[in-house]
C-alpha cells in the first residue's frame, strides 16, 4: 500500500478533483512531514528575550516570514520547547503558520471592538490581544463548547491576555451582551471537516473523514453558514468580517462565502493576495469553480494555503461591511 492509499479514498478523490494539476503536491502534503511552528507573545517577553532563553534552552528555530513573531522548528525542537521554562510561562504559543495567519492579516486599530465568534483554545484571540498590546476597546471571545471554553481561559491567562472578556455561548444565537453591539472586527474561525489538517502520520485528523464524508461537510456547511450569516449581521457599519476554516473543501469555504454575499449585499470582499507572498507556491487565491458550482470574481480575493511541509491548508477571506 502507497502512502496515499492509506486515507480515505472518498478524501483523496477530493483533493485530486479540487487541485486538478497541483494535487500529488498537495497530497505530498498531506502524506509527508510538517514542520512544526510556534510565535513569541510580546504580553509576556519580548523576542530578544524570548530569543535568548531558547538558544540557551537548546532549541533550533527559524524565523518565518509571516511576522516578526512567527517561527518554524524541528520535531526535536518542538520537544524541547514544550519542556522548556518560556514555554511553560506563555512567552511563546505553539501554533501553526496557516492558524496564525487570520490573526496577523486582520487590520487592526487601537479602538476597534473585536468579537472572536469561535474562540477556543484561543490561539487567534491571544495573537489578536498580543497585537493590541492589551490596549484598545478590548476583545470578547465567545466558544459554545465547555471542555474547549475551558481551554480558552487557559490559554488567556496562561498568555496574559487579560483585557478579553470571555463568554460561553452559541454564537448562532448569540446572547443579548452580544447581539445589542454593534462590533468593528467579527471573526469566525469555523469548525470545519478540517481536511486541511490532515497528516498520514496522525490518524485523529483523517478518520473522521472515512465515513459519510458527503454528510458530514454538509453539517459542517450548515453550522458555517449559520454562524456567518448571525456575524454579519452584528457588523458595524465599515466593519470587518474574517471567515476561515482549516478545510480544503471549497463546500465549506468559497461556497459559503458567496452564499454570504448574495444574501448581504452591503458586503464586498477585501484583497488579501499580498499574504500569499510568506507562503511561497503553496498559497493562492480562492476556486472560482468547483464541480457544477461557480463561485464567481470574489474568490480571487480570497486567500487558500495548500498543505505542506510547513503549514496546514487553510482558507481565509475578508469581507468588509459598506458603510
Ligand atoms: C476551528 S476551532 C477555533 C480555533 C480558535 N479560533 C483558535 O485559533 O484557537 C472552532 C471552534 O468553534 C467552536 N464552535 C462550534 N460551534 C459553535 C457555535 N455555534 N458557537 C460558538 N462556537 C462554536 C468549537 O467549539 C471550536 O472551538
Amino acid at each position: 500500500m502507497n502512502n496515499e492509499e492509506a486515507l480515505p479514498a472518498a478524501f483523496v478523490a477530493l483533493l485530486r478533483e479540487i487541485a486538478g494539476d497541483a494535487a500529488e503536491q498537495v497530497l505530498a502534503g498531506c502524506t509527508g512531514d510538517r514542520c512544526p511552528a510556534f510565535r513569541a507573545n510580546t504580553l509576556k517577553a519580548g523576542r530578544r528575550a524570548l530569543c535568548r532563553e531558547l538558544a540557551q534552552a537548546g532549541i533550533v528555530y527559524r524565523p518565518h516570514p509571516l511576522s516578526d513573531w512567527s517561527f518554524t522548528t524541528t520535531a526535536e525542537g518542538e520537544a524541547r520547547l514544550k519542556a522548556s521554562a518560556p514555554y511553560a510561562a506563555g512567552w511563546v504559543y505553539s501554533q501553526g503558520l496557516a492558524s496564525q495567519l487570520p490573526a496577523i492579516l486582520l487590520p487592526l486599530s487601537s479602538g476597534v471592538r473585536v468579537l472572536d465568534a469561535c474562540a477556543a483554545p484561543g490561539g487567534k484571540t491571544t495573537l489578536l490581544a498580543m497585537r493590541l498590546g492589551n490596549g484598545g476597546a478590548g476583545i470578547t471571545a465567545c466558544d459554545r463548547a465547555p471542555g474547549r471554553f475551558a481551554q480558552l481561559l487557559h490559554t488567556l491567562r496562561l498568555l496574559g491576555a487579560h483585557r478579553v472578556q470571555a463568554l460561553r455561548c452559541d454564537m448562532r444565537r448569540p446572547p443579548p451582551a452580544i447581539a445589542a453591539e454593534r462590533w468593528d472586527r467579527v471573526l469566525v474561525d469555523a469548525p470545519c471537516s478540517g481536511s486541511g489538517t490532515v497528516r498520514l502520520d496522525r490518524p485523529a485528523t483523517w478518520q473522521r473523514l472515512s465515513f459519510d464524508y458527503e454528510g458530514y461537510v454538509a453539517s459542517r456547511v450548515r453550522i458555517q453558514t449559520a454562524l456567518v450569516e448571525r456575524a454579519a449581521a452584528l457588523l458595524a457599519p465599515g466593519g470587518l468580517l474574517l471567515y476561515s476554516t482549516c478545510s480544503l473543501d471549497p463546500r465549506e469555504n468559497e461556497g459559503v462565502v458567496r452564499h454570504l454575499l448574495h444574501l448581504r449585499a452591503p458586503l464586498e470582499p477585501l484583497d488579501l493576495s499580498r499574504w500569499a507572498k510568506p507562503f511561497g507556491a503553496s498559497a493562492g487565491p480562492g476556486l472560482r469553480r468547483f464541480r457544477d458550482q461557480e463561485y464567481g470574481e470574489f474568490a480571487a480575493a480570497c486567500l487558500r494555503l495548500w498543505p505542506c511541509r510547513e503549514h496546514e491548508g487553510f482558507f481565509v477571506a475578508l469581507l468588509r461591511r459598506r458603510r
